[in-house]
């Protein structure tokens, strides 16, 4: 009976154990949680979703404050295209948070950030381009292209000295959007060195409207790696998505995988971003309370628990502190359902948004429950501690879990005391 333990993760000659902890967004993946895949022989990864505010928890600096202040008087203008993000300040924040990271590791993983292309941050292409170069700047191994096509994304880092070294690798939902991304990137002759094929059953958003639950991930990846076989590219394929145990991992490796990414698991670790009451939320998650709605104002479906206080607030849109899905022309869709309630209930203080959320504060205050498919499983990986609650686990534990165990099984974290 095979384990995980049995495959390695190869880029060129370096070898890895084929694990890679999935980006999540605003500081759910922190750098502890990174730097504890790569201690391990893994692959873990940092956000760069809203670094301002990662930034300044981690370094106490003050980029939202300032930022709040510069265009204060602009909050109850629901055109927010003034409200520009400082690009010297996008630099020096992602500097900030990819250099102490990398200045932390150790061991011989390695550890990526995860950019997503739909931050658009009232300027896609000058923000997307700095927040590429000065990740690479400060020494990150790879950088995952997510949440979006990406299809100038390389180009706009071609010129760095990194962009040859430095591991770069997307995800993907369908060969189609694989196709896309190669054909379009093919100009600046350089392949992504690994693709991650994410299934319907994620956290986060979904590359997959609200019809998700007729796809299934091993299709894809069959389809994606039977295609890039008969092109003859080898490019390593790392699935994700609803691989809770060791052996589902096991089943992909064995089909040609060459890693599987994951990160629900680990959603309970005490590495992990969340706070612990809403570590407590994800773990009590009953089935029928995940689900996939469209509040985001992205466009993509998003996976949450149906308890999210982010749901059904109203609070007044945030832009001028953050504005990090504020498109091209400074709009994002929850101004305008925001605004919409605000006129058909004059008077009300406190109105409810139902259709959309303010995204950027909700994550930022962790208030947006954004969660894999078997959240509900979760319980069954720990103990029940005697007040109640479940008791955290490290991110060894699960990695080594991920890592060891054979048929189907879960190992317990030995039980806390005291
Ligand atoms: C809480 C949470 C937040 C996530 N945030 C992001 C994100 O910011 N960017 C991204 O590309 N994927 C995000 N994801 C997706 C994961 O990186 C990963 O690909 C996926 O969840 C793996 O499936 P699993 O959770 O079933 O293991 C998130 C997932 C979770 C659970």
């Amino acid at each position: 009976m095979k384990c995980v333990d049995d495959f390695r993760l190869k880029f060129g000659k370096q070898e890895l154990v084929p694990i890679m902890i999935g980006g999540m967004g605003v500081d759910i993946s922190t750098a502890e949680l990174a730097l504890e895949a790569a201690r391990l022989g893994g692959v873990g990864h940092i956000s760069d979703a809203m670094i301002k505010t990662v930034a300044d928890r981690r370094f106490n600096t003050k980029f939202v404050k300032n930022k709040l202040q510069q265009y204060k008087f602009n909050v109850a203008n629901s055109d927010k295209s003034v409200v520009q993000f400082n690009l010297g300040e996008v630099a020096e924040a992602t500097r900030m948070h990819v250099a102490s990271t990398m200045e932390a590791k150790r061991g011989n993983g390695l550890i990526f950030v995860n950019c997503m292309e739909k931050l658009t941050m009232n300027a896609p292409k000058e923000t997307l381009r700095v927040r590429l170069q000065a990740a690479l700047d400060a020494g990150i191994d790879g950088i995952t292209l997510a949440a979006g096509l990406h299809l100038g994304s390389f180009a706009l880092i071609e010129d760095h000295p990194r962009f040859r070294d430095a591991k770069l690798g997307i995800i993907v939902s369908s060969l189609r959007a694989l196709q896309l991304f190669l054909r379009k990137t093919a100009r600046t002759n350089r392949l992504p060195d690994y693709v991650v094929v994410e299934g319907p059953l994620a956290g986060g958003h979904l590359g997959f409207g609200m019809d998700w639950a007729q796809y299934d991930l091993a299709t894809i990846v069959a389809e994606i790696r039977d295609w890039l076989r008969a092109e003859q590219l080898d490019i390593p394929l790392i699935p994700a998505g609803g691989i809770f145990t060791g052996s589902d991992a096991v089943s992909f490796l064995e089909n040609g995988a060459a890693a599987v990414q994951v990160a629900t698991r680990f959603t309970v670790a005490r590495e992990c971003g969340l706070p612990a009451d809403v570590q407590q939320e994800y773990f009590k998650a009953s089935e029928d309370q995940i689900e996939v709605n469209q509040v985001s104002p992205t466009g993509y479906p998003m996976r949450m628990l149906s308890n999210s206080p982010a749901i059904g607030s109203g609070i007044r849109p945030n832009c001028e502190a953050y504005g990090y899905l504020l498109d091209a022309n400074g709009s994002c869709s929850y101004i305008t359902a925001y605004n919409r309630e605000v006129a058909a209930h004059p008077g009300v203080k406190r109105v409810s948004v139902k259709d959309k959320t303010c995204l950027c504060t909700h994550m930022r205050n962790f208030d947006c429950w954004t969660c894999g498919h078997y959240t509900y499983r979760l319980k069954d990986t720990t103990h029940r501690l005697d007040d109640g609650s479940y008791q955290q686990l490290t991110a060894e534990h699960i990695f080594h879990d991920y890592q060891y165990s054979t048929d189907n099984r879960i190992a317990l974290p030995a039980r806390a005391t005291g």
